[in-house]
């Protein structure tokens, strides 16, 4: 997990825009886990270079969604196997009730940079 620390949070957040991680951290496909601040963020690298940012943690109870799995834009509790749509934070199936919070993420150069 890559953690952002408060001198480079600040620097950026007069933009509202931090940098999280390099673009190849994150591989097509996969989910890589970061930490802003205190907030637990799960970054996903969809097909075509679309990256997406939700909570990683699961509104069921506590697991980190960054060690389930990403499949169809679809990230599934390791826990309990709910599933939820990376692009609106939608909650898919139970027993998950309540969406994630979604984040926007954009690419700069070789930079993910998360607005918080
Ligand atoms: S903790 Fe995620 S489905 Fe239960």
């Amino acid at each position: 997990m890559l953690a952002v620390s408060r001198n480079q949070e600040s620097n950026m957040a007069d933009a509202g825009w931090v940098r999280v991680a390099g673009v190849a951290d994150v591989a097509e496909g996969q989910v890589h886990a970061v930490r802003v601040g205190d907030r637990e963020v799960a970054l996903y690298h969809l097909p075509g270079g679309d990256f997406r940012a939700t909570d990683n943690v699961c509104t069921h109870e506590y697991a980190l969604l960054s060690d389930g799995w990403l499949e169809d834009g679809c990230i599934e509790c390791p826990l309990h196997a709910a599933r939820f749509d990376v692009k609106t934070g939608k909650a898919l199936c139970a027993p998950a009730e309540s969406n994630l919070q979604v984040f926007e993420v954009k690419v700069e150069g070789g930079d993910l940079l998360l607005k918080v």
